[in-house]
């Protein structure tokens, strides 16, 4: 297409099956020119299909547990070594809490669970950066995003514990992309991204409702998969150097909306 990404190196973490944000990245990355390691935690390896997709896009699997400080070390030595340097995007398109996936309330949290939850989906994005930055492993204008939810600002009943993940995932990108941004000319940016029907997603409890209802709020309706893939790819491009610390929406314009006329019709009196 564009040759957007040649020359540049990455890793992509999260893709489990086709219909992962991740995986429809790294096609995207595949196909302006970009190479990259592909991880996920060891258990997903078993559940996913992450092999076709390497076996797609040429690109080799380091199982990381993004939990782990050791398991991220040993990824970022290794997609050095893979990939012959230093690195210039990553992402970051983890998210899991149990207490979502038990049903348990968000008045009525299992706190271990609460706390497993915010290490994967949100002090794992710290991990990450932290190995990268330790290591000196970006190079500079490299790029690194992660995926965030509305429901970082505002509430959303069902979306559990995982809203206060996303409000700190969303901190931790300001908060490292300071330095990141001055000491090795590093962006680090968050994609607030639209209800999107993946296993993360699905498993939210309500989810078709709320997929229905940004869509139709939306005056661009809903950004799909593929289009948050498209966006990301820009913000590892060299078109995008100076956006940085950033929260950026990608919701068809959801997060400005008060109300649209397709919903209020349904609340209208009949006639009136
Ligand atoms: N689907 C949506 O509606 C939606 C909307 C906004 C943001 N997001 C975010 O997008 C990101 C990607 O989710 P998705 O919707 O593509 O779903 P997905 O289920 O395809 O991806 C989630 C990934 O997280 C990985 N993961 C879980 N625990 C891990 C660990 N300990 N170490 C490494 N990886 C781990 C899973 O294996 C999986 O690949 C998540 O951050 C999610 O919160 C999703």
């Amino acid at each position: 297409m564009y040759n957007l990404l040649k020359g540049k190196k990455g890793i992509i973490f999260g893709a489990l099956d086709p219909n992962s944000i991740a995986w429809k990245t790294a096609e995207r990355v595949h196909e302006q020119g970009g190479e990259f390691v592909l991880t996920n935690a060891p258990i997903a390896m078993r559940m996913g299909t992450i092999n076709e997709l390497a076996k797609k896009t040429g690109s080799q699997i380091i199982p990381a547990d993004a939990t782990s400080i050791e398991d991220l070390e040993n990824l970022v030595a290794k997609s050095m070594e893979i990939l012959g340097g230093k690195i210039d995007f990553v992402l970051h398109s983890i998210g899991m809490s149990v207490n979502v996936r038990k049903g348990r309330h968000y008045t009525d949290q299992n706190y271990e669970w609460t706390q497993k939850g915010t290490d994967v989906s949100a002090m794992s994005f710290h991990k990450v950066m932290s190995v990268l930055y330790k290591k000196e492993a970006m190079n500079p204008w490299g790029s690194i995003v992660a995926l965030s939810y509305m429901a970082a600002q505002r509430v959303f009943p069902d979306y559990n514990d995982m809203a206060d993940n996303k409000a700190y995932l969303e901190s931790i990108a300001r908060s490292f992309g300071y330095f990141f941004g001055r000491d090795f000319k590093v962006r680090v940016n968050t994609i607030s991204q639209s209800p999107t029907p993946t296993t993360a997603g699905t498993g939210v409890k309500g989810f078709d409702g709320f997929f229905a209802y940004a869509d139709k709020m939306s005056p661009l309706g809903n950004a799909t998969a593929l289009e948050c893939a498209d966006y990301t790819i820009s913000l590892f491009s060299d078109l995008t150097k100076k956006v940085t610390l950033q929260n950026l929406f990608h919701d068809g314009g959801f997060s400005n909306m008060g109300i649209s006329n397709i919903v209020m019709d349904t609340f209208m009196e009949k006639d009136s």
